[in-house]
């Protein structure tokens, strides 16, 4: 499969020969300036939890693609209310999708939409078919919830985790989420994109390394083969 990074928490991915999307917060990120959110496809949009960092080129992308947009049930119902489909999930519970089976597990965390609306419980995705297997954490501290995703899905490829502190765990407490969800191999997100997330990125990598575990950090538009 092919993962594009669009910064923040934004990525592209191919996944059972579709193209989804992931919290869309591009066209306001002055690190992404040089992507085109107009040109990118997507068949489905996942969205981790409400806050305007992850959702904010869902309704233009949604009404481009006509993709539908996976969530929690408040933030579908919310997207719903504009005109735009999707598919509601809460937490625990898994759907086997065109692509893949996606779970929605906890994150520790908020959710608010931007207008201030009730946004459920943030998440994040545990994805998996007969190729792949990952997570996408979505914003999250590290929680002892994270140990049942080995328990309940198949062992995972590769994981997406926040590592920029302030407002979710930091670099620290990823690299030991990573051992929670016995994962060797991380790609960061949630950092640098403005100042209360800036990190070290040597500093970050060698946490990892120190548990043998590999730190891929993308650089905005890099796209990478797993
Ligand atoms: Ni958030
Ligand atoms: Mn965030």
């Amino acid at each position: 499969m092919k993962l594009t990074y669009y910064g923040q928490s934004a990525f592209g991915a191919t996944v059972g020969g579709k193209n989804l999307i992931f919290d869309p917060f591009i066209s306001p990120n002055e690190q992404a300036k040089d992507i085109d959110v107009e040109k990118l496809e997507a068949d489905y949009i996942l969205l981790s939890h409400g806050h305007l960092d992850h959702v904010a080129d869902t309704e233009s992308i949604a009404k481009r693609t006509e993709a539908p947009i996976i969530s929690n049930y408040e933030v579908v119902t919310w997207y719903g209310n504009k005109e735009l489909k999707g598919h509601p999930l809460n937490h625990g519970g898994k759907w086997a999708f065109d692509f893949a089976t996606v779970k929605y597990v906890n994150a520790v965390h908020s959710s608010m939409l931007p207008d201030g609306s009730y946004g459920g419980n943030p998440g994040g995705f545990v994805i998996w078919n007969d190729d792949v297997s990952f997570y996408f954490a979505g914003d999250t501290a590290l929680t002892l919830d994270m140990k049942l995703i080995p328990m309940t899905c198949p062992k995972l490829d590769f994981a997406i985790l926040p590592i920029g502190d302030n407002f979710t765990m930091g670099y620290e407490d990823a690299a030991i989420a990573s051992e929670f969800i016995e994962c060797d191999k991380i790609i960061g997100c949630h950092y640098d994109t403005f100042g209360f997330i800036k990190i070290d990125h040597a500093a970050a990598k060698k946490a990892f390394a120190a548990k043998g575990k590999e730190l891929i950090l993308l650089e905005v538009g890099q796209t990478l083969s797993i």
